[in-house]
C-alpha cells in the first residue's frame, strides 16, 4: 500500500521483538553496531533468550546488520537503543546520540523517525534540532511497555501509546499504518513530550511502590513481626496496592528516575521523591546479604548454593543484578559459595562463574533463592527439596 521500508535501530531486548513483529509484515532491516549480537542473531540464536530458533528466521526479505550502508533505503527508522547514566547518575546519551548521527547519514526528506528507548521529556525535540535540523523529516516518540519474560504482555497485545507533532494527512497515515501493523490497541497523543513523561513515570512509580514494601519488610524485621501476615491482612482492604518486596534491578527502574530527576533540575525543581525509591531499593541488597550471613553463622554452614541471578524472575539480563552484587560479597567471606542460574544468559554465566546445570544438590548444606525462576521450582521438587533448613527462599521464609 505504502512504499514503506522500516528499520529497528538497536536489536536488544526492546528491538529485537518490534523487528521480529514488523518482519512478518514487511521487508524489515534490523540493524545493530554490535558485531557479535548481529552474528548470533543471523545464527538463529538470542542470547536472551526470549525468542527461540523457530522466531528467529527471516520473511519477506529482511536483513539483521551492522551495515550503516544498509540503512540507505529506509524511510522509517525506530530507534531502540540503551539510555543509561553515567557513574554520577547523569543520562548518558551517547547511544541515542550515535544512532542519530548514523540515522542523519542516511535519511531523507519526509523520512519518520520513532524513538522508543527511554526519554525524559523534551529529548525527542532536542535530538530532532541537533541531528536533523537540515531535513524535512517527521519525528515521534512511542514508549516501549513490553516485559521481558512476560509471555502475556506482548508487543501486539500491550496498549501502545504513539505521539508525534503535527504533520501532513500522509505522514500520519503511514505512521498509523506501521504501528497498527506493531499493536492491536494504539493510543495517539499529539503531545511527544506528554508521552515522554507517562512512559518515565510509569517505571518510577512502580520504583517506589517496590521501595515501600522493600522498607516495610525492614521494619517488620526490625520489630519482630511477621511480614507475610500483615501484608495478607492489609490486603484485605479494597484499594490497598499490590506489590511485592523484591531486588530491583534491570536497565529500566534503577535508571529512569535520574532522567526526570536530571531535567527537573534543570528546569529548577529540585525533585523531593522521585529518587526516594532507589536508595530503598538498593539497601535491599545489604538487608537480604546480612540475612545470609546471619542463617549461615547460626547453621555453621560450609557450602552455599546461591540460586538466581538475573535482576528478576526468567529473565536472561544481568543488568543492575543486586543479585550479583549480593553473590560478589558472599564470595569474598571464607563461606564455599557456588552460583546456579539456567536462565542468566550464558555470557553473564561465563563471566561470573554461574552454573548453567546442577547435578547434585544433597552437597550443599544451604540453598539460597534470591530470583524466583520457574523452572527452580521443577528442579526443587525433582530433587525433593523442601527441607526448611536446607533450602531458603528469602522471600517466602523472611519474617
Ligand atoms: N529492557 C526492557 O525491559 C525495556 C522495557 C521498556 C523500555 N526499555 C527501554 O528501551 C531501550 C532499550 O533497552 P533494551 O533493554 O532493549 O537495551 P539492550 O541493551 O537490550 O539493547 C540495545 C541494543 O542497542 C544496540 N546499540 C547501542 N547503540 C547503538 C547504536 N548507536 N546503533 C545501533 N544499535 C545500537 C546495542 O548493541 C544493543 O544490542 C532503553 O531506553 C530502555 O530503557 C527497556
Amino acid at each position: 500500500m505504502y512504499n514503506i521500508l522500516p528499520a529497528v535501530i538497536g536489536l536488544g531486548y526492546v528491538g529485537l521483538p518490534m523487528f521480529l513483529r514488523l518482519n512478518k509484515k514487511f521487508r524489515t532491516i534490523g540493524f545493530d553496531i554490535d558485531f557479535n549480537r548481529v552474528q548470533t542473531l543471523k545464527n538463529k540464536l538470542d542470547i536472551n533468550l526470549e525468542f527461540k530458533k523457530s522466531d528467529l528466521f527471516l520473511k519477506n526479505n529482511s536483513l539483521i546488520t551492522n551495515k550503516k550502508n544498509s540503512l540507505k533505503q529506509c524511510n522509517f527508522y525506530i530507534i531502540t537503543v540503551p539510555t543509561p547514566i553515567y557513574r554520577d547518575n547523569k543520562p548518558d546519551l551517547r547511544p541515542l546520540n550515535s544512532a542519530c548521527e548514523i540515522i542523519s547519514k542516511n535519511i531523507n526528506d519526509n523520512d519518520i523517525i520513532f524513538i522508543e528507548s527511554t526519554v525524559y521529556p523534551g529529548l525527542t525535540e532536542i535530538l530532532k534540532k541537533k541531528f536533523f535540523k537540515k531535513k524535512k523529516i517527521w519525528m515521534g516518540y512511542s514508549p516501549e511497555r513490553i516485559n521481558p519474560g512476560d509471555r502475556k504482555h506482548t508487543l501486539k497485545n500491550i496498549t501502545k501509546i504513539v505521539s508525534f507533532e503535527s504533520c501532513p494527512k500522509e505522514i500520519k497515515k503511514k505512521i498509523l499504518f506501521i504501528y497498527k501493523k506493531i499493536s492491536k490497541n494504539i493510543i495517539i497523543s499529539n503531545s511527544i513530550q506528554n508521552a515522554e513523561m507517562s512512559k518515565v513515570i510509569e517505571n518510577i512509580q512502580r520504583d517506589i511502590n517496590i521501595a515501600f514494601m522493600n522498607e516495610i519488610l525492614m521494619v517488620c524485621e526490625k520489630l519482630n513481626l511477621n511480614f507475610q501476615e500483615v501484608i495478607k491482612l492489609a490486603k484485605t482492604k479494597w484499594n490497598f496496592l499490590n506489590f511485592s518486596p523484591g531486588l530491583v534491578g534491570g536497565h529500566c527502574l534503577p535508571v529512569d528516575p535520574f532522567y526526570l530527576y536530571d531535567v527537573a533540575q534543570r528546569k529548577g525543581h529540585e525533585a523531593k521523591f522521585m529518587l526516594a525509591g532507589r536508595r530503598v531499593n538498593n539497601e535491599l541488597e545489604f538487608f537480604l546479604q546480612n540475612k545470609i550471613i546471619k542463617k549461615i553463622k547460626k547453621n555453621k554452614i560450609k557450602k552455599l548454593l546461591i540460586c538466581g541471578i538475573s535482576y528478576k524472575a526468567n529473565v536472561a539480563d544481568a543488568r543492575n543484578s543486586l543479585g550479583l552484587n549480593i553473590l560478589k560479597s558472599l564470595r569474598k567471606t571464607n563461606i564455599d559459595v557456588e552460583a546456579f542460574d539456567p536462565i542468566l544468559n550464558k555470557n553473564s554465566q561465563k563471566k561470573h562463574n554461574i552454573k548453567s546445570k546442577i547435578r547434585n544438590l544433597s552437597k550443599y548444606d544451604l540453598i539460597v533463592v534470591l530470583v524466583k525462576h520457574d523452572i527452580f521450582l521443577k528442579i526443587f521438587k525433582k530433587n525433593k527439596l523442601r527441607n526448611p533448613k536446607k533450602y531458603f527462599d528469602l522471600f517466602d521464609t523472611l519474617s
